[in-house]
């Protein structure tokens, strides 16, 4: 996994040592923008109005709730994680580049999203797989419940899911970043998975051209959590519909980002839906 790169002198220090890797996280997994973009236009298309309240599950460096609070005067945002250093992070990296109007429409939250209280919103979200952090079923089946009895009564949870033969594997994938010329490769690597309890375990790392490395930059144990599982269980919270969203293809055999309603699908060696579950 280690990439070659030019030899730098000894007194120059490694591009790893001074990387962050909030920072190289945002670049490589999320795409706020395309997350809101989705976001925005399903609760519009499903509830025939605007959403105006989201709260941001595991929310991590917040930057979905950032790019939500741009998107509109009277859009606000809560934050909700248990981490005070990433919401820290957020806080000086992301909330600061806000205006002070659209900042004062954010609130973090250091708080278990199992039993925290906030008003009501219209959206829940909860991305980028957090919720399998939760690997027992009756601690995903209360935080469901609790989505479910904190939003408006007619709010949307989303949430997404991955899965395919190759989630099943221990797998290595690289991919090149190119963080405005200044080139990284991101490394995802299923480092264990248990076939009986689907216990698996992934790490994020990133190798720099200088040859340095932050490995295991990002740990995760997560339990795999199948379609069928996270639909049964959203159902049997109370939510009334539950709907996956499966994308397609573009002309160069590339997922082309355009998830809509499914209720069968390819079986892809490795895919991602979205879900949304409707109060
Ligand atoms: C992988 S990060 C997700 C970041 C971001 N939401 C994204 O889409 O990429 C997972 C975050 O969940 C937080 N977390 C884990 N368990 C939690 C819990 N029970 N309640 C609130 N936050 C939690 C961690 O501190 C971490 O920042």
């Amino acid at each position: 996994m280690k990439k070659k790169g030019k030899r730098r002198s000894k007194s120059t220090p490694s591009i790893a040592s001074t990387a962050d890797r909030h920072h190289l996280y945002e670049l490589s997994v999320q795409c706020a923008e395309a997350e809101i973009d989705f976001v925005d236009e399903t609760f519009r298309k499903l509830k025939k109005r605007r959403a105006k309240l989201l709260r941001e599950d595991f929310c991590g460096t917040a930057n979905v709730c950032c790019e939500w609070v741009k998107r509109g005067d009277k859009r606000e945002a809560i934050g909700v994680d248990l981490d005070p250093e990433v919401l820290d992070w957020g806080r000086k990296n992301n909330l600061s580049k806000l205006t002070k109007k659209q900042r004062q429409r954010i609130t973090l939250l250091e708080k278990n999203v199992l039993n925290v209280k906030t008003a009501k919103p219209d959206i829940i979200s909860a991305m980028n797989f957090s919720y399998w952090l939760l690997k027992e079923r009756q601690n995903l089946k209360q935080y469901f419940k609790s989505v479910h009895s904190s939003l408006q009564d007619d709010g949307i949870f989303f949430l997404d899911c991955y899965g395919g033969y190759d989630s099943h594997k221990e797998i290595v994938e690289e991919r090149e970043i190119d963080d405005d010329g200044d080139g990284f490769t991101y490394i995802w690597e299923q480092t264990s998975f248990n076939p009986i309890d689907h216990e698996l375990h992934c790490t994020i790392s990133f190798a720099f051209p200088d040859g340095s490395e932050l490995n295991k930059a990002f740990s995760y144990e997560w339990r795999l959590w199948s379609l069928p599982e996270v639909r049964e269980l959203l159902e049997e919270c109370g939510f009334s519909r539950v709907t996956v969203y499966w994308q397609g293809w573009d002309k160069d055999g590339e997922p082309d980002g355009d998830f809509k309603p499914a209720k069968r699908a390819d079986a892809d060696a490795g895919w991602i839906a979205y879900l949304t579950a409707e109060k």
